[in-house]
């Protein structure tokens, strides 16, 4: 199932790549033969080169200078490290800038963003996309067929907004295509309100900061329309090294739970999802959140393995504290990214630098080094992976998912006027994953147009805002036989943002058999005690529903209260399937204990059950063996755990039989022939 081109580049490494971002220009050329000498005692078979470039390969207008470039091509080459070669259009040069102001972003408050910082340009305007085309169609004249291309960067982290005259000339673009004429717009927008009815295109503008409170249709289509222009700067740049040779494969670098690029219309886009994450080593929680991410990234693709591309050997430095990564935290976090689908592990960046923003930022060659611990790490990093190109190509499978969707993000995040404006949608889908990964469960993430036919349970977390199709699709899943677990304010508003009629949950009130009269947000502080039929209690706070049962009957109802009595948990058969929704938020332990049990009553595979939550435990497989990846966050106890059958640990090469012990930070790969 891996993409063809995906397919090439493994058996082209022999396995896993392993290395980073590296900038032979900040550097003088005798450093590049020290730099080489140590990738290659490092185990490095793969570089993300000319990232941020282009004011080095055309210092002027139209004047190419590709002598370093092809000097450190051929180096790398000569010593057998493939290049995953970048266009460096992230950085346009204080020329293109100086020359046609119009390419540097104007910002939502009407200021022009000025030449010096990062991601300077604005994705809308012809003169970038012009220049950027040219120096695309340069790079690929002259590397397409070099020896060492092994892969295409395009670009780095797609990110900015910009507000100028040509995003808003983009805008109504994109709003022609979408609505077609003023009148369908009118109504998607519901402009009547307040009287902001359009009645000539250019009366439409990119939004810019609020005054006083903005249309939240025209909101919310201004971040799709955003997304979509990126998306068409990264498109146009791949259609063109595409031209010159179409078997290797292109990427972009998606960053961590980044909210203005929909990943999922990205993801078709290109051979493989590549991720930089930084997770913060002094939050004990980041290992939790990365998973997911990582889920995230193997799903984007339907299961195929996606490349880890930057993150930090040791410490970052865009916090206001940048604490260092301990000793063998970096090693689990590689591993913790391989063991839920990445085919790589790289950083940014190879050799510290000087000087610039990211002087105290991490590298695989730190400023104390080759004789230094982190470069140790990384060395002893670097034969590990080696050790585990088998895994290479395989993949997880998982019988629950989790919803995640960029529209429902937008929907609670982007604007005001909801019950309550505080909601966090990262923060409201973590609650809803966490159990899951402390049990251990393999879990796929969703978007409403995902296929859910091979999931048994499908997590729905305050899904706000989603199109028919996305509901037509819960509703079938549990139609025929699914279990959905889906928390409150769901299936409030259509794609448009306009509520959806027939009382809420509109979308959804007859899944979940039970119409809500009103929401009623939580006041600061209140709490409300919750019983269960089994007589068991919990507290709740945060929000309520006024929920009156139509065909679902209360697995939990408000102990006290003006609502008490009502249900605050629901069940509900439809079709064949199972809906349980939850009208509050309950407290963590009780949200556990009926997710869980539903997982359990709808027969997902339970095969790590009473393993403790912080031994990590995966599988990655393909037709003949499986990989169990072991891995242990607790810094002080070692874990025991049964094994089935024998195998060996791949990175010890140690037969396994009966059972293993992981020590406290440690990982075991324990690699089986699958059962029939
Ligand atoms: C990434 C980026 C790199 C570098 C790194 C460390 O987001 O792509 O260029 O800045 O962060 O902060």
């Amino acid at each position: 199932m891996t993409d063809a081109r995906m397919r090439a580049l493994i058996d082209r490494l022999g396995g896993l790549a392993y290395g980073g971002d590296y900038n032979p220009e900040q550097w003088d050329p005798a450093v590049w033969r020290e730099d080489v000498r140590l990738m290659r005692e490092a185990g490095v078979n793969l570089v993300s080169l000319g990232v941020f470039a282009w004011a080095s390969l055309e210092p002027e207008p139209g004047k190419y200078e590709f002598g370093w470039l092809d000097e450190v091509m051929d180096l790398l080459h000569g010593n057998g490290i493939a290049v995953n070669l970048a266009t460096p259009t992230a950085a346009p040069p204080a020329w293109l800038s100086q020359r046609y102001p119009e390419v540097l972003p104007v910002m939502a408050d009407g200021e022009r963003f000025g030449f010096g910082n990062r991601l300077h340009y604005d994705p809308s305007s012809p003169v970038y996309r012009e220049h950027a085309a040219a120096i695309t169609t340069r790079l690929a004249e002259r590397y397409s067929f070099h020896p060492a291309l092994a892969m295409w960067h395009i670009s780095n982290e797609y990110g900015p907004t910009a507000y100028n005259e040509a995003a808003s000339a983009g805008f109504r673009r994109w709003l022609r295509r979408r609505y077609g004429d003023l009148a369908t717009l009118n109504e998607a927008w519901t402009t009547r309100f307040w009287g902001q009815v359009y009645t000539d295109w250019d009366q439409v503008e990119a939004p810019g900061v609020p005054r006083t409170w903005m249309n939240p249709s025209r909101i919310l289509d201004f971040k799709r329309f955003t997304s979509d222009t990126l998306l068409e700067c990264f498109v146009a740049e791949r259609d063109i090294v595409r031209s010159f040779r179409d078997d290797i494969p292109v990427v972009t670098n998606f960053m961590r739970f980044y909210r203005h690029a929909d990943y999922w219309r990205w993801a078709p886009e290109e051979d493989a999802a590549a991720l930089d994450i930084y997770p913060d080593p002094a939050d004990p929680d980041a290992h939790v959140s990365a998973a997911f991410q990582f889920d995230l990234f193997r799903s984007l693709k339907g299961g195929q393995p996606w490349l880890l591309m930057e993150q930090a050997a040791s410490a970052v430095s865009q916090w206001r504290l940048n604490v260092v990564k301990e000793p063998g935290r970096m090693r689990l976090g590689s591993l913790q990214a391989v063991s839920r689908g990445a085919d790589s592990v790289m950083f940014f960046q190879w050799r510290a630098g000087r000087g610039g923003h990211e002087r105290f930022h991490s590298a695989m060659l730190p400023h104390s080094g080759p004789d230094s611990r982190t470069f140790r790490e990384v060395a002893e990093l670097g034969r590990e992976v080696g050790r585990l190109s088998p895994v290479a190509g395989t993949t997880t499978r998982a019988e629950v998912a989790v919803l995640f969707d960029w529209d429902g993000w937008w929907g609670l995040e982007e604007l005001w006027g909801l019950p309550r404006n505080d909601f966090s949608y990262v923060d409201t889908v973590m609650r809803h994953y966490r159990p899951l990964w402390e049990h251990h469960y393999a879990v796929d993430v969703v978007s409403p147009h995902s296929d859910l036919s091979r999931y048994k349970v499908l997590v729905v977390p305050n899904a706000y805002l989603m199109d028919d199709r996305g509901v037509g699709a819960v509703t079938e899943f549990a139609r025929r036989g699914g279990t959905v677990v889906m928390s409150f304010f769901s299936g409030v508003v259509d794609a448009c943002n306009r509520v959806r009629p027939d009382g809420y949950p509109g979308a959804f009130r007859r899944l979940i058999g039970a119409k809500i009269d009103e929401y009623w947000p939580a006041r600061p502080g209140e709490r409300f005690a919750v019983e269960f039929s089994d007589g068991s209690t919990a507290t709740a706070d945060w929000w309520r529903e006024d929920l009156h049962l139509e065909t679902g009957t209360a697995l939990a109802t408000y102990a006290d209260g003006l609502l008490r009595g009502r249900a605050a948990v629901v069940a509900n058969a439809y079709g064949a399937g199972r809906v349980v929704y939850f009208a509050t938020l309950l407290e963590a332990g009780a949200f556990e204990r009926v997710l869980i049990g539903e997982l359990r009553a709808a027969g997902v595979a339970d095969r790590f059950h009473g393993l403790p939550a912080h031994l990590e435990c995966t599988v990655r497989e393909d037709e003949r063996h499986e990989y169990l990846f072991l891995l242990n966050h607790d810094p002080g106890t070692p874990v025991t755990v049964p094994l089935e059958s024998v195998g060996t640990d791949i990175l010890t090469g140690r037969p396994t039989s009966g059972e293993i012990t992981v020590p406290p930070l440690g990982a075991a790969v324990v690699r089986r022939v699958r059962q029939a």
